[in-house]
C-alpha cells in the first residue's frame, strides 16, 4: 500500500504517520499501541451513531445471513425511500456508494433534463471527488483543481461567492446552467451560514431561468432532523445524503422531485434496449446498504437522538467561546446544530474565501498532535470539533478543557 495505507486520504490528511486502529466504542477508539482516543470528527462525519453501534451491528450482521446483496430490490428498500421521502420532503429516492456518486448521479440527470452543460457551486465547496467539481478560480476562469483530470473537465463549472444572489442572477441569465449544486451550510471550508433569504433566494433565481437546484446535505443532514432543507423549508429538485447515513458503511443516496423521478423511470438504461441515463452500478442499492439505512432511519437518527445532539453541539460551542472570551482572544465558535469550530476571526464568514481564513495549518496540526497525545482526536483541518450521537455531556466537558490547555500552552 503506497505510503502504508489502504486509501491514499489516510495519508494525506495528517502529516504525521497514520496511527493503526484496533477497534472502536462508541466515540472511543483505541490504536494498535493501546493508545485510546475520544473522536470528535468520526471519520469527517461518517461514523457519526458511533464505533460499534448495536442496532447497526444487529442490522449488519442479521442481513449478512440473509444475503447481502441480490441486484434485486427487497423490501428495506421500499422502507427505506418511505421514511427518507417523509422526513426530507422530496418523493422519489436512489442509492449509491458513495456522495461523491449520488452528485455524479444528480448532475447527469440535470444536464439530461435541462440539455444545457453548467453547473454553479460556491466557493469553498467539496462535493466528492468528481471531476465537475474538482475546481478552483484561478484569473477569474474555472481550472481543474488537482492533477489528473480529463482535459477541459473545468469547462463548464462556474465557482461563485456564497452568499452573492447579484452574481447568481448574472450568471443563471445567460440560460446555460443546468444545476446548481450547493450545501445549505458550506462545511469543507470551516463553517459559513447563509444569510437570511438567500436560499430562498437561490430557489426563486434557479426558477425564473430554468435551472435545477441541488441541495447537498453529504454532512448537514446531521445537523438537524430531516437535514437543514426540512429545518429550513427549502424545496429544492434534488437533495443528496451520503456518509451511511453516519453509519461508517459505503453507501449513500439522493432524493428527486416528482418530475425528475419520473424523468428517471421513463429514461432507464434498459440492457438490450435503448440507452437511458447511465445511472447506477453493480454494488449499488444493496439489500445490505438497505438494511442498515433502514435501521438507522427508523431506530438511530430519531427526533429525539437529533435534539440531544444539537444540545451537546451548542454546549461545545459555548465551551469554546467561553474559552476565548477567558483569554481575551478575538475569535469565535462556530455553531451549527452538532458543529463547532475555530473562527480565527470577531464575526463570522460570509464566503468559502473568509471562512477559508481561518485554516490556519500549523494551529491544525499543533492542535491535532497536542490533542492526540492527551487522548482527544480532533482530526480533519477543515471540519470540527462536531458533536454526535456517540457522545456525552463528560465527553464535550472534557474537549473544552482539553482546547483550554491547548490554548494555554500555545498563546
Ligand atoms: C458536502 C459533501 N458532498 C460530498 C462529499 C463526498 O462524500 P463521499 O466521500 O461519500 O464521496 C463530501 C465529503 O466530505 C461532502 O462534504
Amino acid at each position: 500500500m503506497p505510503l502504508g495505507v489502504p486509501m491514499p486520504w489516510m495519508a494525506g490528511l495528517w502529516r504525521t504517520p497514520p496511527i493503526y486502529i484496533a477497534s472502536g466504542a462508541g466515540a472511543y477508539f483505541t490504536d494498535l499501541d493501546g493508545n485510546r482516543y475520544l473522536d470528535f470528527n468520526l471519520c469527517d462525519l461518517s461514523m457519526t451513531v458511533g464505533y460499534g453501534n448495536e442496532t447497526v451491528a444487529r442490522a449488519a450482521a442479521e442481513q449478512s445471513r440473509l444475503g447481502t446483496h441480490f441486484l434485486a430490490p427487497t423490501e428495506d428498500a421500499i422502507a427505506a425511500s418511505e421514511m427518507l421521502a417523509d422526513r426530507m420532503g422530496l418523493p422519489f429516492w436512489q442509492y449509491t456508494l458513495s456522495a461523491s456518486g449520488s452528485n455524479t448521479e444528480v448532475i447527469r440527470i440535470a444536464r439530461f433534463m435541462t440539455k444545457r452543460p453548467r453547473i454553479v457551486i460556491f466557493g469553498g465547496h467539496y462535493h466528492g471527488h468528481i471531476e465537475e467539481t474538482l475546481v478552483r478560480e484561478e484569473d477569474g476562469r474555472s481550472v481543474a483543481e488537482t492533477p489528473g483530470l480529463s482535459p477541459g473537465s473545468a469547462a463548464h463549472t462556474t465557482i461563485l461567492p456564497f452568499n452573492d444572489l447579484a452574481a447568481l442572477e448574472r450568471t443563471l441569465a445567460v440560460g446555460d446552467v443546468a444545476l446548481v449544486l450547493t450545501e445549505p451550510v458550506m462545511t469543507n471550508c470551516n463553517l459559513v451560514l447563509p444569510d437570511p433569504g438567500f436560499h430562498q433566494g437561490v430557489r426563486e433565481l434557479t426558477r425564473r431561468f430554468g435551472s435545477l437546484l441541488c441541495i447537498d446535505e453529504a454532512h448537514t443532514f446531521q445537523f438537524a432532523y430531516g437535514g437543514l432543507s426540512r429545518e429550513w423549508k427549502l424545496i429544492p429538485d434534488f437533495i443528496v445524503a451520503g456518509k451511511g447515513l453516519g453509519s461508517g458503511f459505503a453507501f449513500a443516496m439522493y432524493g428527486m422531485s416528482e418530475a425528475i423521478g419520473h424523468c428517471v423511470a421513463d429514461n432507464v438504461d434498459i440492457d438490450i434496449g435503448p440507452r437511458g441515463i447511465a445511472l447506477g452500478g453493480t454494488t449499488y442499492g444493496s439489500a445490505f446498504a438497505l438494511a442498515i439505512a433502514k435501521a438507522m432511519l427508523r431506530d438511530v437518527l430519531t427526533a429525539g437522538a437529533y435534539a440531544r445532539v444539537n444540545g451537546l453541539g451548542a454546549a461545545l460551542a459555548d465551551g469554546l467561546d467561553r474559552l476565548f472570551q477567558a483569554r481575551a482572544l478575538p475569535w469565535t465558535a462556530f455553531r451549527c446544530g452538532p458543529r463547532s469550530g475555530y473562527c480565527l476571526a470577531p464575526s463570522l464568514p460570509r464566503t468559502g474565501a473568509e471562512g477559508n481564513q481561518s485554516l490556519d495549518f500549523d494551529l491544525i496540526d499543533t492542535r491535532r498532535v497536542y490533542m492526540a497525545n492527551r487522548g482527544i482526536w480532533d482530526a480533519v483541518s477543515a471540519a470540527g470539533p462536531q458533536a454526535s450521537i456517540a457522545h456525552s455531556d463528560d465527553d464535550i466537558e472534557t474537549y473544552v478543557r482539553a482546547a483550554g490547555d491547548f490554548l494555554d500552552r500555545v498563546l
